[in-house]
């Protein structure tokens, strides 16, 4: 008989034991030498990427990630196949099942990972969606306990959009026990099914509008860039120009607070360049961390 794929979808549907062995999975891959190609996991897997839009870092990282573990990779872009064009996610599943060990997607809609991770009989991975980013969680959990302990009981503070890492963000805190304040402008809310499932939870999640009130006695201050790829600019920057992450707002922080971006960080809109380029910023070793942390989600995915 064989078992059900592992998929990475979201932080919410996979067991909070599971999700810190896979951080641990991840912490450990990072202290093995990438050179040393002897007894590599993943020789003989293959991993597909399928990109419905734009990436730097989940493309580069994943991809290195793989190969670093032995294993090879096909990128999909959306232009270069069928999948965009009008053949189902669901047929697409089975067809890439017969060749590939393990798929990523980063797609605008939830629905097709759904589907994707429904007919595919090999595990599927969520490279971003409009609705979450769970990769970028692992990292940035991963990227706090490098720079400041474990973060259970700590305090993440977020000023800006209520977007996609947001929502991820929200499952992290529930899932890795830290409390988040999150500070946005009313109109950009988080979805409220997120905030409910935070209650429902009992997740320390709270949300303001007030960046100052967020970011006091915070330990790390978190923002993302203001207009996501499903977003229109429309009047987007002006709302949010008050949740700026700008030295005086580092300075509210907790002494020794760290400042994270997943990045493409667009500098003057959501954060100046003395925040990005100071003594508070570890967006760097957050950007890396995607490598080491996806490296174990690979792995768990094909265990
Ligand atoms: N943070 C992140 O996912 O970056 P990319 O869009 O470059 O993959
Ligand atoms: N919120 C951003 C994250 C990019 C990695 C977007 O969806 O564009």
């Amino acid at each position: 008989m064989t078992s059900a794929p592992k998929h990475f979808i979201d932080l919410d549907v996979i067991d909070k034991v599971i999700l810190r062995e896979i951080l641990d999975l991840g912490v450990d891959l990072k202290k093995s030498d990438p050179s040393n190609r002897d007894n590599l996991p993943l020789v003989g897997k293959t991993l597909a990427m399928m990109f419905e839009k734009p990436s730097t870092r989940t493309r580069v990282s994943f991809e290195v990630g793989m190969r670093q573990l032995g294993g090879e990779v096909v990128v999909l872009p959306q232009s270069e196949t069928q999948f965009g064009h009008g053949e189902t996610m669901a047929d697409t599943a089975r067809v890439l099942s017969r060749f590939v060990d393990v798929i990523m997607l980063r797609t605008d809609d939830p629905q097709k990972l759904a589907d994707l991770a429904e007919y595919a009989t090999v595990p599927v991975i969520n490279g971003l969606t409009d609705q979450s980013h769970p990769c970028q969680l692992m990292a940035d959990v991963m990227t706090f306990e490098q720079h400041r302990g474990p973060i259970a009981g700590r305090t993440v503070a977020y000023t800006g959009d209520g977007n996609n890492v947001v929502n991820s963000f929200v499952h992290a805190a529930s899932q890795f026990d830290f409390s988040l304040r999150l500070a946005c402008p009313d109109s950009l809310r988080p979805d409220p099914a997120i905030l409910r499932w935070a209650v429902e939870a009992g997740a320390d999640v709270t949300v303001t509008d007030d960046p100052m009130e967020a970011v006091d006695q915070a330990d790390c201050v978190v923002t993302d860039t203001w207009v996501s790829m499903h977003n229109k600019e429309d009047d987007r920057v002006h709302t949010l120009t008050p949740y700026r992450v700008t030295v005086d707002v580092m300075r509210h922080a907790k002494k020794g607070a760290r400042f994270m971006h997943g990045l493409p960080a667009h500098r003057g809109d959501e954060v100046v360049d003395e925040v990005m380029d100071g003594p508070w910023s570890v967006v760097w070793d957050e950007a890396e961390n995607r490598l080491h942390a996806q490296k174990g989600i690979l792995q768990w995915c094909l265990s």
